[in-house]
């Protein structure tokens, strides 16, 4: 089937007869201005009353650059008045803009990075802990929260579009972006960045979710071409973003810079098409990562709806308005498909408000914001390790605090995420240190006690600090940034420099501060391991509350960390070490198995398992039910507090065919449904759950469906992957249905 074709048809049903016969409005006459209406038909009224000029306007952005420097450009690409528009319009400083039509009050799209803040190089603001980190914490009220707070910043700074939420799934341990994303599980990926999403858009703005799609690695992002079957795909990178769609309506999506089965992200017929507007039923728009634009015609006619991010003087000639009017005279694109560009853009700045509610410039108060980012910490770092309980430090009177500039501030991921903080960046070797340091906090909360602080430069002089110490607590960093991939192992003498201290002093806690997973080859000497990620503005406070004990850390991890790179599916990172922009080729044969499912088809022990994450009090989880309801399966259990102090505990029931093979799945176990409460000590609370079909089944491309085998699965509860401890076994019989169907 052509999809390209299929989905003009849809769009010339929802058009409807008078559109596609559409007339300029009579002047005064604004239909598209009144907010009774549904978003469908002023999206439809306000294309109708545009000229060919106006409607050209929406699908061309130019990046940050391209603004300080449109003027150069030649006028044959970007006519003069639209080059004066943008130098006026355009917030200086942020990632893009596209003009708007002033006379029919449809505003400038006025966009910026990203999921962690605002990044403006000319204003400051608040910064989230890492997307992963805020995926640990296993609850979608935390990135909702920080959605909403980002967001907010974003109105009150003047842009009406966020580029946020990332969801690709952690399928390369080594992804230099997996800290902009939300960990290696469709269903946990999928629910926080939905709610982040959700929350960013309760501004009345856009946000993008990207890139989408398959766009797991850094190394040769823009030539690497990745393949992939569509039964994988549809059950582990489509799924990740397609629940985070159902869960968070953004109204834009970026497609990525890769190549994804030979054809281009962003020039791909069967994802963008066929998958997200055909399957997904998705109404909003999808415009190119920046500059990730290969042709005229044959994007428009593959479902790119905004050509995104021009750059500047010699750009590519087909990323301006000229080129299109060229493709729409001689009829390489049909003019309908322009309208239906056009009027996707418009129905998402409709439906997301942003043409009732524009934004404004307005005071934002950065201590609230900043309170919002220390919770989302306090809820998401991940207590790894803690024999003998030595954390929460009690009655210490002495610590030395080693290592990774925690006398400065802690640690933020690079590239487009990297945002502008409030209070100034830190910068040490071109990194952003945001200024929280830890060392202070932790004298803060710790005042009666004397706290030394080693740089960790010289491993022997940091061992004879902490062996004149009741405690040592050594921090550690790892950079990751878009653009390029990172390693599993610490950075320079990192690992050197806790096993020193570690052996002057066993009373040894490590903070990492990192992007994603790690090796850790120290692990047996420590007894005590805190993963804080990239844990935000108010990072320092967050770890030194946890690790003194007024909060209770309460994270679980969203990836899974290898023991050595044997393990990962691909130890060779295609690309790596080739001049960029190399033509590379990928083959994802382990398919969906990502993640702890690689690891459980493998047989191979990780050195610490998605889902795993101590707290200073302990849960029981109890009374596992489960039953089939339709396609779906309804799960409830208890969870109580046991232990002496208030916390959060996590439950996590996974599912499992008797036979994973004949049911077709692609790992022994998927990760179903999981809950997170708040719980006093005794405190108990019951949780009802319900698993999604789609992580019941397989997609099967062949008759374009989802799959549910007839036989025994089991339903297993526990708080970790590698943690289960509770059983119900039911039999589940054999369902199909169409995979553009909206599910149960
Ligand atoms: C990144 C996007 C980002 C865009 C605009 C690109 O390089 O891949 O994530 O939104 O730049 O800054």
């Amino acid at each position: 089937m052509n999809w390209t074709a299929a989905s003009l048809s849809i769009c010339a049903m929802l058009l409807g007869p008078s559109v596609q016969a559409a007339q300029p409005a009579a002047a005064g006459a604004r239909p598209w201005l009144n907010p009774a209406l549904s978003a469908d038909a002023r999206a439809r009224a306000a294309l109708a009353a545009m000229t060919l000029d106006e409607k050209l306007r929406l699908v061309f952005g130019y990046s940050d650059q391209a603004v300080t420097e449109v003027s150069k450009v030649p006028d044959d690409i970007v006519s003069p008045e639209l080059k004066a528009y943008i130098v006026a319009h355009a917030v200086k400083g942020s990632a893009g803009f596209v003009p708007g039509v002033p006379r029919l009050g449809i505003p400038d799209q006025t966009q910026t990075d990203a999921s962690i803040g605002v990044r403006n190089s000319l204003i400051p603001s608040t910064a989230l802990p890492s997307s992963l980190a805020t995926a640990a914490s296993f609850d979608p009220e935390v990135p909702r929260a920080g959605g909403a707070m980002i967001g907010a910043e974003a109105r009150a700074t003047g842009h009406n579009t966020m580029l946020s939420g990332g969801v690709n799934l952690a399928r390369e341990p080594r992804n230099g972006r997996n800290f902009e994303y939300t960990g290696e599980d469709p269903l946990l990926a999928g629910t926080m960045a939905g709610a982040l999403i959700d929350g960013i858009q309760s501004n009345h703005i856009v946000s993008t979710i990207k890139h989408y799609a398959v766009n797991d690695q850094e190394t040769q992002r823009t030539s690497l071409d990745v393949t992939i079957s569509a039964e994988a795909m549809r059950q582990s990178d489509l799924l990740a973003f397609e629940l985070a769609m159902e869960k968070g309506k953004p109204g834009s999506v970026m497609c990525s810079y890769n190549l994804i089965n030979g054809r281009w992200g962003c020039e791909n017929d069967y994802l963008l098409n066929k998958v997200l507007k055909h399957d997904w039923g998705f109404k909003g728009f999808v415009m190119s990562d920046w500059g990730a634009v290969h042709s005229t015609a044959d994007a428009a006619n593959d479902g790119l709806d905004q050509f995104t991010g021009f750059c500047c003087v010699g750009d590519k000639p087909w990323f301006a308005p000229p080129a299109m009017k060229q493709a729409l005279q001689s009829g390489r694109i049909p003019e309908r498909r322009l309208d239906d560009m056009v009027e996707r853009i418009l129905w998402a700045l409709f439906d997301k408000g942003a043409v009732d509610d524009p934004v404004r410039r307005s005071p934002i108060d950065y201590a609230a914001h900043a309170l919002v980012s220390e919770k989302a910490a306090e809820d998401s770092l991940v207590l790894l390790k803690n024999d003998g309980d030595l954390l929460p430090l009690r009655g210490v009177k002495s610590v030395a605090v080693i290592g990774g500039n925690a006398d400065k501030g802690v640690l933020a991921g690079g590239g487009s995420s990297d945002v502008t903080p409030v209070g100034g960046a830190v910068m040490i070797k071109d990194r952003t240190f945001l200024p929280d340091a830890p060392l202070a906090e932790l004298q803060r909360t710790l005042p009666g006690a004397r706290i030394g602080f080693d740089a960790g430069t010289d491993p022997r002089a940091a061992a004879a600090l902490a062996a004149k110490s009741d405690v040592a607590v050594v921090f550690v960093t790892q950079y990751d940034s878009e653009g390029y991939d990172g390693s599993l192992e610490l950075e320079g003498n990192q690992d050197s420099l806790v096993a020193a201290v570690a052996n002057a002093n066993p009373r040894t806690v490590v903070v990492i501060e990192s992007g994603g997973a790690v090796f850790m080859p120290w692990l047996r000497q420590v007894p005590a391991v805190l993963e804080a990620f990239y844990p935000g503005i108010r990072g320092g406070a967050a770890i030194a509350r946890i690790v003194t004990g007024r909060v209770d850390p309460s994270g679980h991890l969203p990836i899974s960390f290898p023991a050595s790179p044997d393990q990962l599916a691909h130890p060779d990172l295609p690309g790596r070490g080739l001049p960029n922009e190399t033509p590379v080729h990928v083959t994802y044969d382990e398919g969906a198995a990502i993640g702890y499912k690689w690891y459980d088809t493998r047989g191979y022990r990780p050195l610490f398992a998605f889902g795993h994450g101590l707290s200073y009090t302990r849960f029981a989880l109890s009374n596992l039910t489960a039953r089939r309801d339709g396609r779906t399966v309804r799960v409830t259990f208890s969870i109580r507090n046991t232990g002496k102090r208030e916390g959060k505990g996590v439950g996590q029931v996974y599912v499992m065919p008797a036979d994973w093979k004949a049911a077709g799945w692609e790992a022994p176990k998927r990760l179903g449904a999981f809950a997170k409460a708040g719980l006093k000590p005794g405190q108990s609370r019951t949780v009802e759950l319900t698993v999604d079909p789609r992580l019941l089944a397989t997609y099967e491309a062949a008759g374009d469906k989802w799959h549910i085998h007839a036989g025994d699965y089991r339903v297993v509860l526990g708080d970790s992957s590698d943690h289960l401890t509770q059983t119900v076994d039911l039999a589940l019989p054999d369902q199909a249905w169409s995979a553009s169907a909206a599910p149960d």
